[in-house]
């Protein structure tokens, strides 16, 4: 698989992956290497990914608890301490071996320690494969509320390795797969298609269809990485997705819910806010709902809740001058942004998942 090129950054497959990260740690000579994991990518990759690299490099293991939990300035006060006591400089390097809290999180530490150090992404989840340790979006969350503390600075590379997901949990299998389907909604309806009919794919097409999902989101993130216009598509299903997903964060009395189930729900009400004010069609709406509720759980919301959740819309970042912003689809594989929906349709839109099965 050719490796796909963006302004700053080149995500690698496969073997090629160690090649090319081999070959980078040679030449860019650095004064120290520090890897940064969860406990469970510590147990369940760190060996495959030792084993790849060529060389003796002293390189410092740091680990932090796995979870959406953990990733708040707190864990990065911790580990800029960590790297200030081993004499990091500005020419060390941090890779980032985990999910999408370890790629965040280490991103936004390595654009803040020195004020910017080179990093490396490594992604372990499908959701980071194919989202998030893609574009150079960092950060941290800041109490409940969903990534409010980072920048935007693309990595030095990005290594998919699918044998990672060898070790991933089901329902994170699931949550990565969110997001390939977004991507099929927002740019490519062949995508769609191909990867909504899951009871088909074999684990060889799992490759493709991670390599086609990367080439959807880096052709976005790469005509406009600063997220001034079409960047804004990626957030479809974001908008009620993280208020949804915030609102469970900060109820554990609720289920918890994973950022892909979150965003599955965001989907399906904002299929059916295209489908009220755009030309999304009554037959398209009703493939939504029913590809992503084959895939993920329905998730009981108490009508109570609903207030509660919504007036966490008022914190989306795609917000400007109080407006709350959506981005809808015209029809699958065709996403606008900048959509203002009234707060009625919005509750017709918890309605409306409510009455799925
Ligand atoms: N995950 C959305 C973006 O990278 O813009």
């Amino acid at each position: 698989m050719e490796p796909i090129v963006s302004k700053d950054s080149i995500v690698y497959f496969n073997d090629e992956c160690y090649t090319a990260l081999n070959s980078y740690l040679e030449k860019a000579n650095h004064s120290s290497i520090f890897i940064l994991v969860d406990s469970n990518t510590y147990e369940c990759c760190y060996a495959h990914f030792i084993s790849k690299i060529e060389k003796e490099y002293a390189i410092e293991v740091i680990e932090i608890e796995p979870g959406e939990i953990n990733k708040n300035i707190d864990t990065c006060s911790s580990i800029w301490n960590v790297l200030a006591e081993y004499g990091a400089d500005r020419k060390s390097l941090l890779i980032n071996l985990g999910g999408g809290v370890v790629t965040d999180l280490g991103g936004f530490i390595a654009c803040t320690y020195k004020r910017g150090i080179n990093y490396i992404n490594i992604p372990t989840s499908l959701l980071a494969m194919v989202d998030a340790s893609v574009g150079g979006k960092t950060g941290v969350d800041l109490g409940n509320l969903k990534n409010m503390v980072g920048v935007i600075s693309e990595s030095e590379m990005v290594l998919v390795d699918p044998e990672f997901l060898g070790t991933l949990p089901v329902n994170q299998m699931c949550s990565g797969f969110a997001e390939m389907l977004k991507h099929g909604l927002i740019q490519d309806r062949a995508y769609w298609e191909k990867v909504s009919d899951l009871s088909k794919l074999t684990t060889d097409d799992l490759d493709q269809l991670i390599y086609d999902s990367v080439i959807i989101k880096n052709k976005i993130v790469t005509e406009d990485p600063t997220e001034q216009n079409i960047r804004k598509y990626l957030n479809f299903g974001h908008t009620l997705g993280h208020a949804i997903e915030s609102f469970y964060l900060t109820h554990p009395e609720k289920p918890t819910l994973l950022h892909g189930e979150a965003i599955a729900i965001g989907m399906i009400m904002e299929g059916f806010l295209s489908s009220k004010l755009l030309s999304v069609s009554d037959e398209d709406l009703k493939q939504i709902s029913t590809v992503i509720l084959t895939t993920f759980p329905k998730v009981n919301i108490d009508p109570k809740d609903h207030k509660e959740i919504m007036e966490l819309l008022i914190h989306d970042k795609k917000n400007e001058k109080g407006n709350i912003y959506f981005v809808l689809l015209n029809t699958i594989g065709d996403a606008t942004y900048n959509c203002t929906v009234s707060d009625d349709l919005i509750i017709k839109s918890f309605e409306y998942y409510d009455s799925l099965s």
